[in-house]
């Protein structure tokens, strides 16, 4: 898809689904393929991101079937065991997926075998020293660009358990740790910071491996063999706050999210709405799979907004350019800080939301570490054309943000919110009232 034209609406309302949980869908397909026999996921995520996780564990020589299907598509896994992976010929190309890179950095260096990992111009600039550090500890020999960078060059080798603190919040980096220690003998135990999201811990624990969590640490003792399992993915909570978000920024909007993923390492971002003036209501919350299932609702209220930083930066790192291009359609606006790691994801973060709200008439000051953003009485977006930089979560964040400017707005790239959310424009249209 080329560029996208937005038109300013009235409203947004109804009900919307959203693909499965990201995070979620890897670890699923990632344990599966390591378990021995026919595991089944039902919602696995449509986004890229998860196909290109798919495609590795494929050139791996893991059987996968895959039924079409935006929201409930089903795939079915036919694990290997621990000791059943084999070597690709080609390099495995994790696309535009850091997540896929780096929890499949903790599995390819327990191998008996060599792999390179690549990736997209984004994911090959992106740090790697961060999962590097600590498999190396393990054992592990992984060359790289400029000791950071992919390709990865990962020759795999006899892992040992460690004692491993974090130094940065990381789910991925955590994953990564305990999925090698999967394959290395002992206890591996790591301590983080903050508490990331425990979607890894949840799986294994599904997956039946030996995992224990007590408060910021968590162990997983190895070798651990895994059993196969029937899943289901909820939906994107990450995908469903751009949904939500419009009902925001327009009047007389009303809408409700199903079927949504409400692990609590996830939902500081509804508490963030919630403390700035949502009436944000969850229904039939349940839980599927170890996981905390429901439906978000809400409808408009004028949010107040304000400052987030701190520990709670790490648990909202996703739907922070959501909750950045909110700030205009706040009462005292929002400033945003201690998240310079938005700078490192498949964009530079910070910088690609300065530009885009200034191109919309926002008053913005852009920092190291965040970003000031002043809200409704700076007057009210105009149209304005847009640059994500092929970045899915500024194209959606901004396609929100265009709904209540003055005059369309024209995004540029806009086909890659399929990294996410392959449907986002044709829910908006369907949602949104001229
Ligand atoms: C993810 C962890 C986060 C998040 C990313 C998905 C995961 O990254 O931003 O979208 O699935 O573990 P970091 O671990 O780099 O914070």
């Amino acid at each position: 898809m080329a560029k996208r034209t937005i038109a300013p609406a009235r409203a947004v309302s109804g009900a919307v689904e959203v693909p499965g949980d990201k995070s979620i869908s890897h670890r699923y397909a990632l344990l599966g393929a390591l378990a021995q026999g026919r595991s089944e996921i039902r919602g696995y995520s449509a986004a890229a991101d998860c196909q290109s996780t798919l495609d590795c564990l494929g050139r791996l020589g893991v059987g996968i079937d895959r039924r079409a299907g935006n929201h409930d598509g089903c795939v079915v896994i036919h694990g290997v065991g621990l000791d059943g992976l084999r070597p690709s010929r080609r390099a495995l190309d994790a696309g535009n997926s850091g997540t896929t890179m780096r929890l499949l950095a903790g599995i390819l260096a327990g191998q008996s075998f060599d792999s390179t990992l690549t990736g997209d111009a984004s994911l090959r600039r992106r740090p790697m020293r961060r999962v590097i550090e600590p498999l190396a500890r393990m054992g592990a020999r992984i060359g790289s660009r400029d000791d950071n960078f992919a390709p990865l060059e990962i020759h795999g080798s006899v892992l040992r358990a460690i004692q491993y603190t974090l130094p940065v919040a990381s789910a991925q980096v955590k994953s990564a740790v305990l999925l090698a220690a999967l394959f290395a003998a002992g206890e591996t135990l790591v301590e983080e910071p903050v508490r990331t999201r425990d979607h890894t811990e949840l799986a294994l624990a599904q997956f039946g491996a030996a995992v224990r969590c007590e408060g910021r640490k968590v162990s997983v003792t190895g070798p651990a063999p895994l059993k196969p399992c029937q899943l289901a993915v909820p939906g994107d909570l990450s995908s469903a706050v751009f949904f939500l978000a419009a009902a925001f920024v327009l009047p007389d909007s009303d809408i409700i999210v199903r079927n949504v993923g409400l692990n609590p390492t996830r939902t500081a971002v509804l508490d963030v709405l919630a403390a700035w003036g949502a009436p944000v209501r969850l229904l039939s919350v349940r839980e599927e799979s170890g996981e905390l299932v429901g439906d978000v609702a809400t409808r408009y209220a004028p949010l107040v907004g304000g400052e987030l930083s701190g520990q709670v930066i790490a648990q909202l790192i996703d739907e922070l350019p959501m909750l950045a291009a909110l700030g205009p359609y706040t009462e005292r606006g929002v400033e945003i800080r201690d998240a310079a790691e938005l700078r490192i994801k498949e964009s530079d973060r910070i910088a690609v939301i300065a530009a885009n709200l200034r191109r919309m008439g926002a008053r913005v000051e852009e920092r190291p570490d965040g970003l000031r953003i002043e809200g409704r009485s700076a007057g009210r977006l105009r149209g304005a054309k847009l640059d994500p930089a092929d970045d899915h979560r500024m194209a959606m964040a901004f396609a929100i943000a265009a709904l209540g400017a003055e005059g369309p707005s024209v995004i540029r790239d806009a086909g890659c919110v399929a990294i996410s959310n392959p449907n986002f424009f044709t829910v908006l249209e369907r949602i949104a009232a001229p």
